[in-house]
């Protein structure tokens, strides 16, 4: 018997950072990526094979131990001592804002209820995946796992009841990964360093960022592309004021904005990883897909929101 999971990566619009401080964020599930986990019960000890790692899982801690430790949890949450192997497919480019580790999670979990024939709520899945995601990040949001395990736009601040946003808008993210790996743990760590080191400030942006996601909220409404540029490009400065956003990113963000983009800011942890940008039409979005590429982006993809 072979069990069976797949999960989207995300794509955070709007209040990265500042949701860590109980500010309110948008993220959208991006299914031009995701992930595949297939696992299987099988005779010898088990194993895991995937890009970070392939090999027993008994040996996994150094390079995979959120993961090691969230297949643990989850055959003691089903009451199953069988050997497995899990077989982990991604084209979600990892370490760079899109969702990877968390995808990962949600997907291995799913498998395993899978290969079991167990019925898997959203509540259960959630809990196990913050074993990983606690291991990988240290205090996460749960931003990244819920948008993965809705599959949905979501209006996310900690404590608070999920919120689900329709987004009915003709338009066009253009999202482009720079090639370079962010850190969302240490850049976390720095809008903490930077919290004690210069609070006014740091507080202040972070209050900022929290008010152009409300922002964003009326726009997604309204259906305003032009006004919710406007915010991304505002919330891309105060992101450069925690100090999360790198001269590729800023570069990428200005080319977007030069041609035409109708905002752009960086998405997720920050420090690499990548940058999103906004468009009306199709012409303009292949155009900064484009000069994007021209500027060094190593992929970009053009997502029509309307496909959420
Ligand atoms: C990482 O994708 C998003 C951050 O806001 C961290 C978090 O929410 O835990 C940077």
């Amino acid at each position: 018997m072979v069990g069976i999971g797949t999960s989207p990566g995300k794509i955070i619009l709007m209040g990265e950072h500042a949701v860590v401080y109980g500010k309110p964020a948008i993220a959208l599930p991006f299914f031009s990526v995701g992930i595949k986990s297939t696992a299987k019960v099988i005779q010898e000890e088990s194993k895991i094979e995937s890009q970070c790692y392939t090999g027993l899982l008994r040996l996994a801690d150094n390079e995979i131990p959120g993961i090691k430790r969230l297949v643990e949890e989850t055959l003691k949450y089903l009451n199953k001592n069988e050997e497995i192997s899990l077989k982990i497919e991604s084209n979600i480019p990892p370490q760079r804002g899109l969702g990877s580790s968390a995808s990962v999670s949600v997907s291995v979990v799913k498998s395993l209820f899978d290969l079991f024939d167990v019925a898997l709520t959203k509540e259960v899945l959630s809990k196990l995946v913050f074993v990983a995601e606690n291991i990988h990040h240290h205090n996460p949001s749960g931003l990244d796992a819920t948008t993965i395990i809705e599959e949905q736009v979501v209006l996310f601040e900690k404590g608070k009841e999920l919120q689900y946003l329709n987004t009915n808008m003709n338009g066009y993210l253009i999202v482009a990964d720079s090639g370079e790996f962010g850190h969302t743990k240490e850049s976390v760590a720095n809008v903490q360093k930077n919290m004690k080191v210069n609070p006014l400030k740091t507080k202040e942006s972070i209050d900022q960022l929290g008010i152009l996601s409300t922002n964003a909220i009326n726009d997604i409404e309204e259906g305003d592309l032009v006004s919710l540029g406007s915010h991304m490009t505002q919330a891309h400065k105060h992101l450069q004021d925690i100090g999360v956003s790198n001269n590729t990113l800023d570069n990428l963000v200005k080319t977007a904005l030069q041609k035409e983009a109708l905002g752009a800011k960086l998405t997720g942890g920050g420090n690499g990883g990548c940058i999103i940008a906004l468009s009306d039409n199709m012409v303009d979005a292949k155009n900064i897909a484009d000069a994007l590429l021209g500027e060094g982006a190593k992929h970009t993809w053009i997502y029509h929101l309307k496909e959420i």
